[in-house]
């Protein structure tokens, strides 16, 4: 007993949940608030004293981030729906936003894309299929330029004009970017992402020449053999670890860009913390990103961060290797309608194609989402889609079923015996997984801990029918799947996934 009385003493911490915590004769007891349970309108997620211990400001997220022009890769989606992720948790713990999208949109890519242009493009075509055609471009002129040597020396000219802000190449450029966005933004609404900022690399153009400028008045350049501006990132100051800012020619890199952007947008925005979503073979420019910050003296960089993901194997469509993000969104939701058309169980619906699309789209994450970002994974169209088994399906079909419950209207209020708790325990969980993925930004805690409820949920369907009990149990069960549809949808929504109310 003595020792029971010290494990008591050791997990006293008793909360808005848990109301008393007692030693027994070989058990110990804990007390659950009851009136907290049947309260009318929980706010789940934010009521708990956890929160109180998170430090809340301004966060700018940057993510997606594509190359104009370029392949859309699984990495672009992965950054895409796991920035959304971080972004949605941010500001669901009290954290002021900002989600920005930095384009690749400068680079010698433009000085073949502008140089081709006349020869492989079309207006007609741009306008059309914006993305398509500019990649077609794209692809044309660098095979011409292969062993074409004036295809290479016009878009080395067409490059510096872009450069020099010679305004015939600018405008040439900002059509392709512009015709660009828009057709982004078009795609990401479908996956319910946005940006508050599309930035890019060409706006920090000039800035990075201004950073170098500021690296030599520093000390910090130094001239490489190869003529090359370096800054010394070896501990012993040996240049044994150096990381390149500037060519010999005298124009700047990624990185320089990257200074740049970052000294602006806190300059700009104020941010407390800036995360970057990018694969894991960046791991190291941004590490050489915040080291080359700190040492010019931004202390700021202490607070960024780079979360890194994993590759994704084995991303086709039907048609064949995926080029651009709309494949593979309609790529879901065309096998999500078929299976939606061989089901028995898919209700009657004025907006099928929709919720193909949402349902597809939640598969998409949830199968991302369960792992740790860092591990790779092979993409699964039929396992993703699965309706049974840990899938973003179960979880829509699950929120569906709950709204279809919840629809049943009954009156009197009481709370039914031990069984609902057990699962509300669960559901008072939930702002635990919250605090945990707001730790390490991984959003599997909260995919797994959605999974768990989906099938305490589907237990709960079994053993806790609603019509046929009397009313007062009916209507404490109906509570209890009330909580728990809200707290799904809540969930769901964090994911960046957009829940169904019919399937
Ligand atoms: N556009 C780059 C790429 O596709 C990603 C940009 C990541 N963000 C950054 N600030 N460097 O690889």
């Amino acid at each position: 007993a003595a020792f029971f009385m010290l494990l008591v003493a050791g997990i006293a911490l008793c909360d808005s949940v848990v109301e008393d915590i007692s030693a027994g004769c070989g058990v110990i007891n804990f007390k659950v608030n009851r009136k907290l349970l049947v309260q009318e309108d929980v706010k789940f997620g934010l009521t708990s004293e956890l929160f109180n211990t998170l430090k809340r400001g301004t966060t700018l997220v940057e993510y997606s981030s594509p190359n104009i022009a370029k392949k859309f890769h699984a990495g672009h989606l992965r950054s895409t729906i796991i920035g959304n992720f971080i972004a949605n948790l941010k500001q669901s713990l009290g954290n002021n936003v900002i989600r920005m999208n930095y384009l690749g949109d400068w680079g010698m890519q433009f000085g073949l894309l502008g140089a081709g242009f006349g020869q492989f493009g079309c207006q007609e075509k741009l306008k059309q299929n914006p993305l398509q055609h500019l990649f077609e471009v794209y692809v044309q002129v660098n095979k011409e330029a292969e062993h074409n040597e004036d295809m290479k020396q016009a878009a080395r000219d067409f490059f510096r004009q872009l450069e020099q802000h010679e305004s015939e190449a600018v405008s040439l450029w900002q059509q392709f970017r512009e015709i660009t966005v828009d057709e982004y933004q078009h795609i990401y609404k479908r996956l319910g992402v946005h940006f508050d900022i599309y930035s890019g690399e060409s706006f920090h153009q000039d800035q990075a020449q201004e950073v170098v400028q500021q690296l030599q008045s520093q000390g910090l350049l130094k001239t490489s053999e190869k003529g090359t501006g370096v800054v010394d990132l070896s501990p012993a100051g040996d240049m044994s670890s150096v990381c390149t800012v500037l060519r010999s020619d005298g124009t700047t890199l990624y990185i320089t860009r990257d200074l740049a952007a970052a000294i602006d947008r806190k300059a700009k925005y104020h941010f407390d913390e800036m995360i970057y979503v990018t694969d894991k073979s960046q791991e190291n420019h941004f590490h050489q990103l915040f080291h080359i910050l700190l040492a010019m003296g931004h202390s700021w960089a202490d607070r960024c961060k780079h979360v890194p993901f994993g590759l994704v194997r084995g991303m086709k469509t039907r048609s064949g290797e995926v080029v651009f993000l709309e494949d593979v969104l309609d790529e879901a939701r065309a096998r999500m309608l078929h299976n939606m058309s061989q089901s028995k169980t898919t209700k009657e619906m004025d907006n099928t194609e929709d919720t193909a699309e949402k349902v597809g789209i939640s598969a998409l994450i949830v199968q991302d989402f369960k792992g740790p970002l860092l591990s790779d994974y092979t993409f699964d169209w039929d396992r993703m889609l699965q309706a049974q088994g840990d899938t973003g399906v179960f979880l829509q079909y699950t929120h569906a079923r709950l709204c279809r419950s919840v629809l049943l209207k009954i009156t009197k209020l009481y709370l039914a015996g031990g069984v609902s708790i057990f699962a509300l325990c669960d559901l008072y969980s939930y702002d635990e997984v919250l605090y945990q993925s707001a730790q390490d930004l991984q959003p599997k805690h909260l995919v797994n801990f959605l999974l768990k409820l989906c099938h305490l949920i589907a237990s709960a369907h079994r053993e806790l029918p609603v019509k046929g009990s009397s009313q007062v149990v009916a209507q404490a069960r109906l509570r209890l799947f009330s909580g728990a549809c809200s707290v799904l949808a809540n969930g769901m929504r964090i994911l960046g996934i957009t829940p169904v109310d019919k399937m």
